[in-house]
């Protein structure tokens, strides 16, 4: 069992609605060793993709990305939920993606001067849930012309379609924990995952 599902059990606490929190090492607090043993198992998957930048959204998406793109010696990028003023529209890459656990839409955007069509973009993020903020990533990586090496996920919640719509996309889609159910208050990891 890898050290983010150890933390997971020992630390993760499972709310109403199948939301799980992990405040105290990943959202919140982060724990640089959880984020580290994330790093290497992702460059571990992702090493041969010819990767040149990752690519996240804000905020908690940010700490596993910067980590692994330290390790891949490559720029991170953000989108950003909010538009800076000095940036024009026709400067910037959109997409509108929808929150289900929030109920809201928020218009990301990423500056067209940060991403251009040789690029080969790893994708990360710290959940996946529906794939609404991963499909908005993609949707502005392709928007540039830009190639998606791989989507690297550190908790996929298996129960929700967000696999499926990346994969049905035809993206490799690797997680470090998948987790099957939350049912009861208690986290199942997917079989054979363990
Ligand atoms: P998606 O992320 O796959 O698109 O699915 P969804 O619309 O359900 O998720 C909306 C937000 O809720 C995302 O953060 C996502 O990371 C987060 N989320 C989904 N399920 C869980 C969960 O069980 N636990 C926690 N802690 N977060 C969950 P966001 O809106 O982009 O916000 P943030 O990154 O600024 O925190």
């Amino acid at each position: 069992m890898n050290y983010l599902k150890e933390r997971i059990l020992k630390d993760g606490k499972v709310y109403p609605n199948n939301v799980l929190k992990v405040d105290s090492f990943l959202n919140h607090q982060i724990d640089p060793a959880v984020v580290n043993a994330v790093e290497k198992l992702m460059y571990e998957h992702f090493k041969d993709r010819k990767i040149t930048k990752v690519m996240t959204i804000e905020a908690s998406g940010i700490a596993p990305a910067i980590m692994v793109a330290n390790r891949f010696n490559v720029p991170m990028l953000f989108a950003k939920k909010t538009v800076p003023s000095t940036l024009k529209n026709q400067e910037r890459y959109h997409a509108l993606v929808h929150s289900y656990t929030k109920n809201t839409d928020s218009d990301v955007i990423v500056s067209k001067q940060y991403i251009n069509k040789d690029d080969h973009i790893l994708i990360i993020d710290d959940f996946l849930a529906n794939g609404e903020a991963a499909k908005g990533l993609v949707s502005i990586a392709h928007q540039a012309g830009a190639t998606v090496a791989g989507v690297g996920i550190v908790i996929e919640k298996s129960f929700q379609p967000g696999r499926h719509l990346l994969e049905e996309m035809g993206l490799d889609v690797y997680s470090i924990c998948r987790i099957q159910s939350l049912e009861d208050g208690k986290v199942t990891f997917v079989d054979g995952d363990e």
